[in-house]
């Protein structure tokens, strides 16, 4: 079991690279399997979600080869359409592999995902759009047993823009006959690059980013090299490092149309924001002021809004700032985990339902704390960067499921922060 050890109040500097997005591979390593020809995917993020997903690749037949963060898929020996439990349980984002797998094997077999630390999570909007393409899914004792002998294009409406549903239908639908079209699908950056990815096989998908996407079924696939988009929520967590510590940095491989909404927050709190030239990649400095100001509001929506992915890290900074901020978490049911955490180390904030109030105070202060969920654990770690003294945050595993050596990255631009294991 890891942990954190944070000496807070030192300032940053330098630049900061974002790794591959995690939202956006995890769909996509779902995607190679509907190829039998080799894949090559570059910019590959090492984290604890990714190797999970891979070990699924690996259990129903694909080979896999990796060279630093380039990684080599060979799917043409596929012979299982059973999705391991073990797995499953472990990452619950494997739901993904069920439309591929569909599409690949015409049946699968997959355990029913349970909820995880931050709410319910159905999947009655995934089921709903496959059963609309034709697939017969039988629901027997926690298992979903799932026949696709026929699956036919159909004109889907989904309740509300899944991005989980809009992914799995896309991915079943690339193999069904004739065209599906998804209504009010989720419009995340992560399904225009599962569109882009599908493409690059020689898939017919189309409207990716709006939230009405085509798919056209084709035959087969062929081999593809791609590179995936740099995660949006890894290059907001660097902006709230910068923010939370009063320091500047900069922040490269970042496409500044995706983090738009985080963007526009942390220049609300008083940070100067502006895109960077001085690298081949897309950067952005940030300059934050000595002390941030509240804000007012904030909601978390589906893309373009506010990331409900960035709530706990937004609130890690409005808790040392000048004045009181509300935020409003619309998505998910259960994702104020870090509030009694935050509040250990000094914080003042007071939920209600879905509602924090945060009243800013100076400086945080060290404490010992957990980290009950990925983005809630890395909010803990902005709030280490700041805190007056030495913070140990504990469960690093959850952080570690979405971060690649967090602690590295951070070091590298002048946080005290070191990776301890504990007993
Ligand atoms: C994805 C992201 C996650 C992000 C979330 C919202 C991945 C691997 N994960 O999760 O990081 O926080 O989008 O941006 O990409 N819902 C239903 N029925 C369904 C499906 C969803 O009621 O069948 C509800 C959920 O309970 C939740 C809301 O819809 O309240 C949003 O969920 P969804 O967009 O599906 O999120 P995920 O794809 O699970």
């Amino acid at each position: 079991m890891g942990k954190f050890r944070i000496r807070g109040g030192r300032k940053l500097a330098g630049n900061v690279r974002v790794i591959g997005a995690k939202n956006a591979i995890l769909p996509i390593l779902a995607a190679v399997i509907l190829t039998r020809k080799p894949v090559v995917l570059y910019d590959f993020p090492h984290l604890a979600d990714v190797e999970n997903m891979l070990l699924i690749l690996q259990s129903i037949g694909c080979r896999i080869k990796r060279e630093n963060s380039t990684l080599f898929i060979d799917p043409s020996d596929i012979n299982s359409w059973v999705i391991p439990d073990r797995y499953v349980k472990e990452i619950r984002s494997s739901i993904v592999m069920l439309g591929a797998v569909l599409a690949r094997m015409q049946k699968a077999v997959i355990t029913y995902p349970g909820g995880c630390e931050i709410g319910q999570r159905p999947i009655n909007l995934h089921l709903q759009g496959l059963r609309q393409l034709g697939v017969i899914i039988t629901e027997s004792h926690g298992y979903l047993e799932c026949e696709a002998a026929n699956m036919v294009g159909a004109d889907i409406h989904l309740d509300y823009p899944s991005v989980g549903a809009t992914e799995n239908i896309m991915l079943a639908a690339t193999r069904a006959r004739g065209r599906t079209v998804i209504r009010n699908a989720a419009k995340e950056p992560e399904i225009t690059d599962l569109q882009n990815f599908i493409n690059s096989m020689g898939g017919k998908v189309a409207g990716a980013g709006s939230n009405t996407i085509t798919i056209d079924g084709v035959e087969s696939f062929h081999e593809t090299e791609y590179t995936v988009i740099p995660d949006r929520i890894v290059a907001g967590t660097y902006l709230v490092a910068a923010a939370i510590t009063g320091s500047e940095i900069v922040v490269e491989n970042v496409i500044l149309e995706h983090i738009q909404a985080i963007v526009t927050k942390l220049r609300e709190t008083g940070c100067m924001i502006t895109p960077y030239k001085g690298t081949d990649l897309g950067a952005i400095k940030i300059k934050a002021p000595p002390r941030l100001w509240a804000i007012e509001n904030t909601k978390t929506h589906p893309y373009p809004g506010f990331p409900t992915d960035m709530q706990a890290l937004l609130m890690s900074a409005l808790t040392v700032s000048k004045g009181t901020s509300i935020i409003t978490e619309n998505i998910f049911e259960n994702r104020f985990k870090h509030v009694p955490e935050l509040i250990r180390m000094g914080a003042r904030i007071r939920t209600e339902g879905k509602i924090a109030v945060i009243q800013g105070v100076p400086r945080l202060k060290g404490a010992q704390v957990s980290a009950g969920d990925l983005r809630g654990g890395a909010a803990l770690v902005m709030a280490g960067l700041n805190a007056e003294g030495v913070t140990e945050i504990d469960n690093v595993r959850h952080i570690e499921r979405g971060y690649d050596k967090l602690d590295e990255y951070l070091r590298s631009i002048g946080a005290d922060i070191e990776r301890i294991e504990s007993s």
